[in-house]
């Protein structure tokens, strides 16, 4: 099982630490997909980063919580052991396939490395996996594409070699963030169904944080909705789409693109995510919520069931369904 409990962050800036991650728990188990949604700005990277450690470079700072890889605690290992973490049990798909690649290395420069790192293999058979990797990505001639740099290829095939080398040392674990949004639409699907092929043939676990409620139909297992640093719903996708319990999430279901993809203007939720710094007291969506009275804005609700069902942070948890039926 990966989990994180009650994990909080806090980003640098010019006028101290502030708080950008508070209380989140969530888990995932073994060939299970869990969908992290949110507005931008809501912490979801910073969440989905933080299980590899990997905002510790920009200053980020864990100031609660715990990241659990079967009851070891990330946070808590030596260099040597999350070097193994990274890339071996763990591995991180970025939003950004033009930067992640480095362009001064060819493909099969990038992608032995990243085998040899984790695999016992001599420089033939290195490059004998590369070529197997890149065919399980739908990548053909992989000898030559060996040779390439990162330039002569398009932004689908670079998200494919990305793939390709997440998937190196047979992670038991995958998290992919946004990874199809710098991409065309024509290739955001194939890109998708690979990866949700992968997940489904290796039986990995995946964390897949997106802004389309669609693709969490399509895909997820369970899923966790974020505002402002915070989980406010999660559990099962068929209970959430049931019967969202949050108002925010039923704001965000309500905006999501229809399915055609004809409806490219998507109805906006009126107002902003607070940034972090300027959380206000009680809770975080109230400013924004058509269901915010005295009690929304004078403490933060705790997480309460929704009809016994999942988990949701919102003091009319079970009022929310029938008063909110005007509002979407
Ligand atoms: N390295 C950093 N330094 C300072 N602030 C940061 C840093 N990384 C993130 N933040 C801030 O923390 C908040 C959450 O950022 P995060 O990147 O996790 O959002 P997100 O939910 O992934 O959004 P998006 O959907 O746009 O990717 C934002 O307000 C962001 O500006
Ligand atoms: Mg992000």
């Amino acid at each position: 099982m990966l989990k994180i409990e009650h994990l909080s962050l806090a980003v640098p800036s010019a006028d101290g630490d502030k708080p950008a991650v508070s209380d989140v728990s969530l888990s995932l188990a073994p060939g299970h997909v869990l969908g992290l949604v949110g507005e931008s700005g809501c912490g979801k990277t910073l969440t989905a980063q933080a299980v590899l450690r990997l905002g510790e470079s920009q200053g980020i700072v864990r100031t609660s919580g715990k990241v659990l890889l079967d009851d070891a605690d990330v946070f808590a290992m030596a260099e040597p052991e999350l070097r193994k973490v990274r890339g071996g049990r763990i591995s991180m798909i970025f939003q950004e396939p033009m930067t992640a690649l480095n362009p001064v290395f060819s493909i099969g420069a990038q992608l032995t490395e990243v085998i040899r790192l984790h695999l016992d293999l001599d420089k033939n058979a290195a490059a004998a996996r590369a070529v197997k990797l890149l065919a399980d990505v739908g990548l053909r001639d992989g000898a030559e594409l060996l040779r390439q740099y990162p330039d002569s290829l398009s932004g689908g095939m670079r998200q494919r070699v990305l793939i390709a080398m997440a998937m190196a040392a047979d992670p038991d674990y995958i998290i992919a963030d946004e990874p199809t949004t710098a991409l065309d639409v024509s290739v955001q699907k194939r890109i998708i169904d690979l990866l949700r092929r992968l997940q489904e043939k290796r039986g990995m676990g995946m964390l897949l944080v997106t802004h389309d409620f669609g693709l969490v139909a399509e895909l997820c297992d369970e899923v966790a909705v974020m505002y402002a640093g915070h989980v406010v719903e999660r559990g099962p996708v068929a209970d959430i789409f049931d019967y969202p319990a949050h108002p925010y999430t039923r704001a965000l279901m309500h905006c999501r693109p229809d399915a055609s993809g004809k409806d490219k203007k998507l109805p906006a939720i009126p107002g902003q995510v607070p940034q972090p710094g300027k959380w206000p007291a009680g809770c975080r969506f109230a400013a924004r919520c058509p269901l915010a009275d005295a009690a929304c804005k004078a403490a933060v609700a705790e997480d309460a069931w929704s009809k016994g069902r999942h988990l949701a942070r919102c003091v009319h948890v079970e009022k929310v369904s029938e008063a909110l039926e005007a509002f979407v």
